[in-house]
């Protein structure tokens, strides 16, 4: 299905839809006006392309297909959007990342479980890759992602894999409050690649204590000598600025995104910045929140797009 001969026949079909595409919208506009009741005068737009008398032809356009089901045609409504590649049965073409499959997941597993039974709230899945590892790993996931395109891609990877997960649409923050108000607990949470994304990382680490007695991130951090001397990253930075929580301050840096959320690929926060956590304030943050057994790995100080690590974050005495 992945052949060269496969693609090259959905480029010629998809060339010739586009060659029928014009007509055939202004038959479906024709037919599904036909088919309503009148309107109050100047409701409707009929503007310069109005629907002429012609009904033959299919009712097709880019809303339609006209072809069987097919896997590549599904993961295709999202061409060019995704991240990672997405492991279906059948060789397909997604994204470049193999999330699914995720040494860092793979991590936060074998520290923290078996968690197997267990409820974990996912923050930011993205695609539903971590979500398909923690539940192959028998936990049940609610996993809350704000970015409403990567939410329907969730689904149709929920639908692919056949996941039991329940996908949100929504922001983390606002989600952790609610399950706060409503007296929820998790027996992990994981927020793999959100906090840097974040304007107040610690006041999501402070609503996930609230929540659970294990955490599981993967963050890039701030760190001042390493940016410093990175030419590459030093001008996406901005002022220094400090984060209370805890009953403490915690250092970070503003970061912009500058053109960065223009790309169809963009999968970061929904504001113009966020905010780098110091990674010394990142660990005393965790302390200072009672979580006594920390274990960092995937320690690198150099990463390509700025100092990342993953920890586990658990209080010993459960
Ligand atoms: C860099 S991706 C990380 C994806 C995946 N968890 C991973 O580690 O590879 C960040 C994800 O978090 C989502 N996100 C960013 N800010 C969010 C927020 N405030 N609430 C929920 N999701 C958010 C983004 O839309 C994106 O899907």
């Amino acid at each position: 299905m992945g052949s060269s001969a496969h693609i090259r026949g959905r480029v010629r079909r998809a060339a010739g839809n586009l060659a029928r595409s014009a007509p055939a919208q202004r038959v479906a506009r024709r037919i599904v006006a036909a088919s309503e009741p009148p309107s109050a005068p100047g409701s409707v737009d009929e503007g310069p392309g109005a629907p002429t008398a012609d009904r033959a032809g299919a009712l097709s356009d880019d809303r339609y297909t006209d072809e069987a089901p097919d896997i590549q045609a599904t993961l295709d409504l999202f061409a060019g959007e995704w991240s990672t590649s997405v492991p279906t049965d059948t060789p397909t073409v997604s994204g470049p990342a193999p999330l699914a499959d995720d040494p860092r997941v793979h991590w936060f597993i074998d520290v923290l479980g078996p968690i197997d039974g267990w409820s974990v709230l996912e923050l930011g899945p993205l695609e539903g890759g971590h979500t398909a590892m923690l539940e192959a790993a028998g936990a049940s996931v609610t996993a809350v992602e704000a970015n409403h395109r990567a939410f329907l891609r969730c689904l149709l990877v929920k639908n692919l894999l056949d996941l039991r997960a329940t996908f949100l649409f929504g922001e983390a923050l606002g989600h952790m409050d609610n399950d706060i108000a409503a007296g929820t607990r998790h027996d992990a949470i994981v927020a793999s690649g959100i906090l840097y994304h974040l304007v107040d990382p610690v006041a999501a680490v402070t609503r996930m204590a609230a929540l659970t007695d294990r955490i599981a991130i993967w963050t890039h951090v701030h760190d001042a000598e390493t940016i410093a001397r990175r030419r590459d990253l030093d001008g996406q930075f901005a002022e220094a600025t400090t984060l209370t929580g805890a009953g403490r301050s915690y250092g970070g840096r503003v970061h912009l995104y500058a053109d960065a959320p223009a790309a169809s690929s963009f999968c970061g926060g929904g504001r113009p910045h966020s905010v780098w956590i110091d990674r010394d304030a990142l660990l005393t943050l965790l302390a200072d929140l009672g979580y006594d057994d920390v274990q960092v790995a995937f320690d690198e100080p150099d990463h390509q797009m700025g100092p990342a690590l993953a920890l586990t974050a658990v209080r010993s005495g459960i």
